[in-house]
């Protein structure tokens, strides 16, 4: 049989939220990778999703955690450690939302308030979590940290809003814990710039299928679907990606990487 990537490794999985969710499917892989893990999500999640059937499947446990409260990743980390019986190779941050984008309002009529939600919560909350493993000490070495993130971090997407500003700090944070979490331990954290993905997340942009629709026709491979990204992410917890750090790394089947095709072409004729 072939070799399992994650054997003996042990973890925390954030944003499981249903089956269409990145982190449900990279659940599934990194147990059938031979990966240990705890799952968690905001407990706001424990109602709406389906979380403890998923928890079921992987044979492992759900702790309640909102990732922008300290003590509520403390508790995480202590309970999952005490459960799990180690410290941890690896943790997802698998976590967004704008409540900006959830009442529709545009980039010139922000809540400034709600602003600082959505940054908190998908991007601070990133820092929080490493913060607090480094305080806590509950990362071995050569351990790996992955965040989920998009283009619109580089690039203008109307319709993004506030989160685009979320993502370019979600980058940044990874470059620089990266940096410290590197010499402090030989931690390693990257982000994975995802293709549009039809979640609970996805799915509530504006103009969802439009700019799924064009980046499908776009990328030379089409779209990356969440289980693609997930198969990606095991690769960044396993062994033979130990010398990437501080990348943000596209997984996009060539979006970013090309400017026009021939159906886009097609599609606007010739004047
Ligand atoms: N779907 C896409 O098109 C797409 C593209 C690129 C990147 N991403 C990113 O992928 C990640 C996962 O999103 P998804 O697409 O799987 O959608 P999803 O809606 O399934 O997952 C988002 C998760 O964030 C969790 N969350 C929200 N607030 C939280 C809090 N305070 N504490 C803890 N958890 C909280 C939600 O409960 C949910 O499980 C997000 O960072 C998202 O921005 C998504």
């Amino acid at each position: 049989m072939a070799e399992k990537l994650l054997e003996g490794k042990i973890g925390i999985i954030t944003g499981a939220l249903d089956e269409n969710s990145i982190a449900w499917k990279t659940a599934l892989k990194a147990k059938e990778q031979g990966a240990r893990f705890v799952l968690t999500n905001a407990p706001i999640a424990m109602r709406m999703g389906s979380i403890q059937t998923l928890a079921e499947q992987c044979e492992t446990i759900v702790i309640p955690a909102d990732a922008t409260s300290l003590a509520d990743i403390e508790k995480l980390y202590a309970e999952a450690k005490a459960y799990l019986g180690g410290d941890f190779d690896f943790i997802l941050h698998s976590i967004g939302m704008s409540p900006n984008i959830r009442k529709g309002r545009s980039y010139g009529d922000l809540n400034y308030d709600w602003a600082m939600k959505s940054y908190d919560v998908s991007a601070i909350s990133f820092h929080k979590m490493m913060q607090v493993a480094e305080k806590m000490d509950v990362m071995k070495t050569w351990g790996s940290i992955v965040g989920l993130s998009y283009i619109a971090a580089q690039r203008v997407y109307p319709f993004y809003t506030d989160m685009a500003d979320a993502k370019a700090l979600l980058e940044s944070i990874a470059r620089g814990y990266g940096y410290r979490f590197g010499k402090a331990k030989k931690v390693r954290v990257n982000t994975i710039s995802q293709s549009p993905t039809k979640t609970t997340a996805g799915t509530g942009i504006g103009g969802f299928d439009s700019f799924f629709n064009f980046a499908d026709q776009i990328s030379p491979l089409g779209n990356a679907s969440a289980e693609a990204c997930a198969e990606y992410i095991i690769t960044l917890f396993s062994d033979f990606t130990r010398m990437v750090t501080m990348q943000n790394l596209f997984h996009d089947g060539g979006y970013s990487h090309t400017g026009i095709s021939e159906e886009i072409m097609e599609a606007f004729g010739t004047k």
